[in-house]
């Protein structure tokens, strides 16, 4: 089943999948993007649009980040948690558990990036208090080979607890119409394989695992990557709902076209998803630097990586608590869900900086796909906080030409660290304090990640015990002097 496709070209597919997780807009998942340079690319076509819900509707809304930064097998995991939907959000994390501990079991690190790397991302598709829907999308890659990407919708009834695949917002027997209308909505797409689609509508029901809705109100049925067709994009078809829908499915249609917010509640916290040894892991202002020299007080620059998640909220306490600063390279999928957090970072004088749309590895993109993955996070925090990033640390610290090319035409500089705790491996308050204290020095640029509450919960500790041992904590652009050059990669002050 991994590899059922045959073993693939990935490039043109990373690309066309990023557009896929743009959650809050309308963008069209197959939308045709840029091909690597030297490869010969399958455009994706034309597709349907997808109706996505922008998760700051739903109250307590909150985004759960999960990662293993082993190189060996890189894993971005990112889902929303939902409250009172706790059913949802066990059944989402098993189902991408599954394929977290296959995607590492089966995957061979190698020493030099690109690395093998799993992407698990997920857009709401429909939210009100009676029902949600969960799109989640994955994007394997090794070597040059793609994995299936996998795409399937999850809804989730608040009035009974239960989740419900897909195939429920289909009135009994009504199957049969829909293989139909998606045979005929299939002769517009000449990407599909019409003998690959009829082999998967041959099993009816098993076929339509991700159902949703179009912004006009039809119903959208989407295929995993390369199983009907030719295209390096999931495939999805739009086609006329009249007399398909069960009542749960005019109740989903609902909540597409019209979302409204689930009942608020508390967001539960859960166990990490990855715990096993081997999968262990507008108007444009910059922020001006404050009046710290480093060339005269022994500064260290505090950076933070993947939120901002709730809890981010609870690091900022601690850093007010203690009037210091520090710098947060947010993901800009999480970014999104929390401009809250972002314009509290800017009042209390942070400087965040960009850390991509959903974290891939830059040296698998072409300039377009870098290009985008930085502007699109650029612009959504710039629209919380009207200040646009002028850092950009690259996930997993993997840059290269093409990439640095990109933040210089963009006027970025790259920034990545020289003391790192390992926090996402360790989730030990206690080892990832004594880990940034045993390397902390002066110039020192130190990674953390806001997305682990033991994380957190070390840096009270941490920032008492720097201060104590003299150190001025600064930002990012503070400790380079403040004007740091676009291009050019740092590593320390
Ligand atoms: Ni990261």
């Amino acid at each position: 089943m991994l590899m059922r496709a045959g073993r693939r070209r990935s490039a043109p597919l990373v690309l066309a999948a990023t557009a896929a997780l743009v959650a809050a807009c309308a963008a069209d998942p197959g939308e045709p993007t840029a091909s690597p340079s030297g490869s010969t690319s399958t455009a994706a076509p034309p597709q349907a649009p997808l109706a996505r819900v922008n998760p700051l509707i739903v109250d307590g809304f909150d985004v759960r980040v999960e990662e293993n930064l082993d190189r060996q097998h890189l894993v971005y995991v990112h889902l929303p948690v939902i409250p009172n939907a706790s059913a949802l959000t066990d059944e989402l994390r098993q189902r991408v558990g599954e394929r977290v501990e296959r995607f590492v079991t089966e995957t061979d690190g190698s020493d030099e990036a690109p690395y093998p790397e799993l992407q698990v991302t997920a857009d709401l598709v429909g939210t009100s208090p009676a029902l949600v829907g969960v799109r989640v999308h994955t994007r394997e890659t090794a070597d040059d080979t793609t994995f299936d990407g996998m795409t399937w919708t999850t809804w989730y009834d608040f009035g009974t607890g239960a989740v419900r695949p897909s195939q429920d917002l289909l009135a009994e027997g009504a199957e049969t119409a829909l293989v139909e209308r998606v045979r005929d909505a299939a002769t517009a797409d000449p990407s599909i394989d019409p003998e690959r689609l009829e082999e998967q509508l041959a099993g009816e029901r098993e076929a339509f695992g991700s159902l949703a809705f179009t912004p006009d109100g039809r119903l959208w049925v989407e295929f995993s990557r390369a199983v009907v067709s030719t295209s390096e994009a999931p495939t999805a078809l739009a086609v006329d709902d009249t007399d398909l829908l069960s009542p749960f499915g005019e109740a989903a249609k609902e909540a597409a076209l019209s979302p409204t917010s689930p009942a608020s509640g508390a967001t539960p916290t859960d166990p990490p998803l990855i715990t096993d040894a081997t999968g262990a892991p507008g108007a444009v202002r910059t922020q001006e630097p404050g009046d710290v020299d480093c060339a005269e007080e022994k500064c260290l620059a505090l950076t933070f990586d993947d939120g901002p998640v709730d809890g981010t909220g609870d690091l900022l306490d601690v850093l007010e608590e203690r009037g210091v600063h520090a710098t947060f390279f947010v993901v800009g999928t999480n970014a999104r869900a929390h401009p809250d957090i972002l314009q509290r970072m800017v009042e209390e004088g942070h400087v965040i900086g960009n850390h991509t749309l959903d974290h891939p590895q830059l040296t698998r993109l072409d300039a377009a796909g870098v290009e985008r993955e930085i502007v699109q996070t650029n612009q959504i925090v710039a629209d919380a906080t009207g200040v646009t990033p002028t850092l950009l640390r690259p996930p997993y610290g993997a840059t290269g030409p093409t990439v640095a090319d990109v933040a210089t035409s963009l006027g970025m500089a790259q920034v990545n660290w020289d003391v790192d705790p390992l926090d996402w491996q360790d989730r030990v308050s206690e080892t990832v304090r004594e880990r940034v204290l045993g390397a902390a020095h002066r110039g020192a640029i130190v990674l953390s990640h806001d997305i682990h509450e033991t994380t957190r919960d070390a840096y009270a500790a941490i920032v008492d015990q720097l201060l104590a041992d003299g150190y001025t904590l600064v930002t990012v652009p503070e400790l380079l002097g403040g004007s740091p050059t676009p291009g050019q990669l740092y590593f320390n002050g």
